[in-house]
């Protein structure tokens, strides 16, 4: 049994990029390993400055996860900023980490080179608290999208310069798991699907918005009556995600054929999204009627989470001479 962990920003609604590459994994791992999925809503304060829809996207992530089957039984299930823990913990892991790991991060540079406004000391060591959100429960796996992959490298490398530093064996090398064929989810535009690209197809976006985000995608120009490639295509990219093998197939032959239009693989693809998540659209609309039953929820997990986070941070402070 493993230890797995995982988070997502609560900086918009989720989309289908989150669900292949994390969610649907993290929800997957909790029948058999000792799980913990956590509402980054700490480095949601990179992007998010206003607080209603702070609020609104963090009850958004938690209500979209158990809706898609995050149980709260078999998942530790909370929110990073009611534990203090992590706070503090990412301060002791700044004071060892080297200034140019951070510099080096991909998302930073990213961040430079796209001449983002003001960038700040928080987006600068974003990495060092996510270092400290996985850490502080000393996970094994780490399920994220290839855009998160080098942040838990990151981690593993903080682990060791906390280990080599004080002569302890304290932190275990947590490992990122990120299968191939869901690594990287592609966007309507073409780019990673991102909420902060505005190019999502969002998990319960309501109908008319979810056409409008699968008529939206991008395709190459080849006339109706032409054979294409279903292999260059991000819509049949997408349907093969939700499809069967014999839907699949069928698609395929279609594309191959000629006379079959984008236009028309979009609606099957449209159709397929909105069969295969009717039912987690109900389960969602029922749990939005019990909102004290989700800040229950909330609250046991932050518990629970609380006693290994405490516990793993005594021995932190312990070992670096802050408890004696
Ligand atoms: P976003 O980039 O939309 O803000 P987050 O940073 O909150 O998403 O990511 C939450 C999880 O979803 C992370 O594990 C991330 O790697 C994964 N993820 C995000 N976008 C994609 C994508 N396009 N393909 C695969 N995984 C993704
Ligand atoms: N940085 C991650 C993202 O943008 C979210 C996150 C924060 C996370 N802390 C984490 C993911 C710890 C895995 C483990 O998607």
């Amino acid at each position: 049994m493993k230890r797995v962990l995982s988070g997502i920003q609560s900086s918009g609604s989720p989309h289908l990029g989150n669900y292949l590459g994390a969610m649907k994994n993290c929800i997957d791992f909790q029948n058999d390993n000792e799980n913990y999925v956590f509402v980054a809503d700490l480095h949601a304060l990179t992007t998010i400055k206003d607080k209603n829809r702070l609020k609104k996207n963090i009850l958004e992530v938690v209500l979209d996860y158990m809706a898609l089957g995050l149980d709260p039984s078999k998942t530790i299930f909370y929110r990073q900023s009611d534990l203090p823990e992590h706070s503090e913990l990412t301060w002791i892991f700044s004071c060892i980490t080297p200034l140019g790991m951070m510099e080096r991060a991909h998302a930073w540079k990213d961040a430079l080179s796209k001449k983002k406004k003001d960038p700040t000391i928080g987006l600068f060591t974003y990495p060092i608290l996510m270092a400290a959100d996985i850490l502080l429960y000393n996970a094994d796996l780490v399920p994220v999208g290839k855009d998160q992959k080098q942040h838990v490298e990151i981690a593993r490398d903080i682990a060791e310069k906390f280990n080599s530093t004080y002569g302890v064996d304290l932190f275990k090398l947590p490992q990122e798991y990120t299968p191939k064929e869901v690594a990287t989810i592609i966007g309507t535009d073409g780019e990673k699907m991102s909420k902060s690209y505005g190019n999502t197809i969002e998990i319960f976006a309501d109908k008319n918005k979810l056409k409008k985000q699968v008529m939206s995608i991008k395709t190459d120009s080849i006339p109706l009556e032409d054979p294409k490639n279903p292999e260059t295509c991000n819509v049949f990219k997408i349907y093969s995600y939700f499809a069967s093998d014999l839907e699949i197939a069928n698609l395929r032959d279609k594309y191959l054929a000629g006379g079959y239009g984008y236009g028309d693989a979009k609606k099957l693809l449209l159709n397929k999204l909105l069969e295969y998540f009717g039912p987690f659209r109900e389960k969602r609309i029922e749990l939005e009627k019990n909102m004290s039953y989700i800040e229950d929820v909330l609250r046991e997990g932050a518990n629970k989470a609380r006693v290994k986070a405490q516990k793993q941070l005594a021995k932190v402070k312990k070992t670096i001479g802050l408890i004696f």
